[in-house]
């Protein structure tokens, strides 16, 4: 933890906050406060693009309803092999994000009180002990990473279809469309609650700061450990 500005002091020559924010995270400037440092916001864009990569490629295989889509890459046959390797790149991506945000997505005994329903009345009454992430940003979290390793496996078995029995053939059909399904439905509700429905959340994956009234409000056991503020 370190403040390297006053708020209202006179201005010194010292790093901005998105100078400070392309190596570190969890420490103040002036206002701002470090969410997250500039490798997770890349592996995390870096993510978003394979996902939606293989999520387009994925549907005119998926059925002809979104034939059409095809012609935005060439044609069906390219979106067979390229829809593969986006997925490849995808669990991979998804691998690296895991280990880069592993150590701040353990559930502890905080998350056990938090009620999903309660969240989304969004009465902007945060539990006093929330930490940096909640728990259903955990919960979205380790959702990632297992639907990720079940696509992949799946996938793999759809890739060479004639290494594999007829049995887990359809298992992996029927797995690879319930994760995709499950994880399109949980990304528009991630990517609402990443944007209109909490103003200021979106600016902590581009710039990579949010400011202080933002984290009390939201994370206010992240606030206190971050800033040393007790109020
Ligand atoms: C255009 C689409 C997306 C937007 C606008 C978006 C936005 C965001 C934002 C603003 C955060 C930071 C939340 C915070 O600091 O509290 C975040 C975190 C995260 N994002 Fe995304 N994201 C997008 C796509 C994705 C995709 C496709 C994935 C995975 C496949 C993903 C996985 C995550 C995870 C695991 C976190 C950390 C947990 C959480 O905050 O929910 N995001 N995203």
């Amino acid at each position: 933890m370190s403040e390297l500005r006053i708020p209202g002091a006179t201005p010194v020559a010292g790093p901005t906050a998105i100078q400070v924010a392309r190596g570190r995270e969890d420490v103040v400037i002036g206002d701002e406060i470090v969410r997250h440092r500039l490798a997770s916001r890349v592996i995390h864009w870096v993510v978003a693009v394979f996902f939606f990569g293989s999520l387009f490629t994925g549907m005119p295989i998926w059925s002809p309803v979104f034939g059409w889509m095809a012609y935005f890459f060439g044609g069906l046959s390219v979106c067979r092999w390229l829809h593969a390797w986006l997925g490849v790149a995808f669990a991979a991506a998804a691998a690296v994000m895991a280990v880069v945000w592993l150590k701040d997505m353990v559930f502890d005994k905080a998350d056990r009180k938090f009620n999903v329903l309660e969240y989304l009345k969004f009465a902007d009454r945060e539990d006093p002990e929330v930490g940096k992430y909640n728990a259903g940003q955990k919960f979205f979290f380790w959702m990632v990473v297992v639907t990720g390793v079940v696509i992949l496996l799946s996938g793999i078995v759809l890739w060479w279809p004639t290494y594999f029995n007829q049995a887990l053939r359809s298992i992996s059909i029927l797995l690879h469309d319930i994760c995709f399904i499950g994880f399109f439905a949980a990304i528009v509700a991630h990517i609402y609650l990443g944007t209109a429905a909490e103003p200021g959340t979106f600016h902590s994956m581009t710039r990579g700061t949010v400011t202080r009234a933002w984290a009390k409000l939201h994370h206010p056991r992240w606030y206190r450990e971050v800033t040393g503020d007790r109020r």
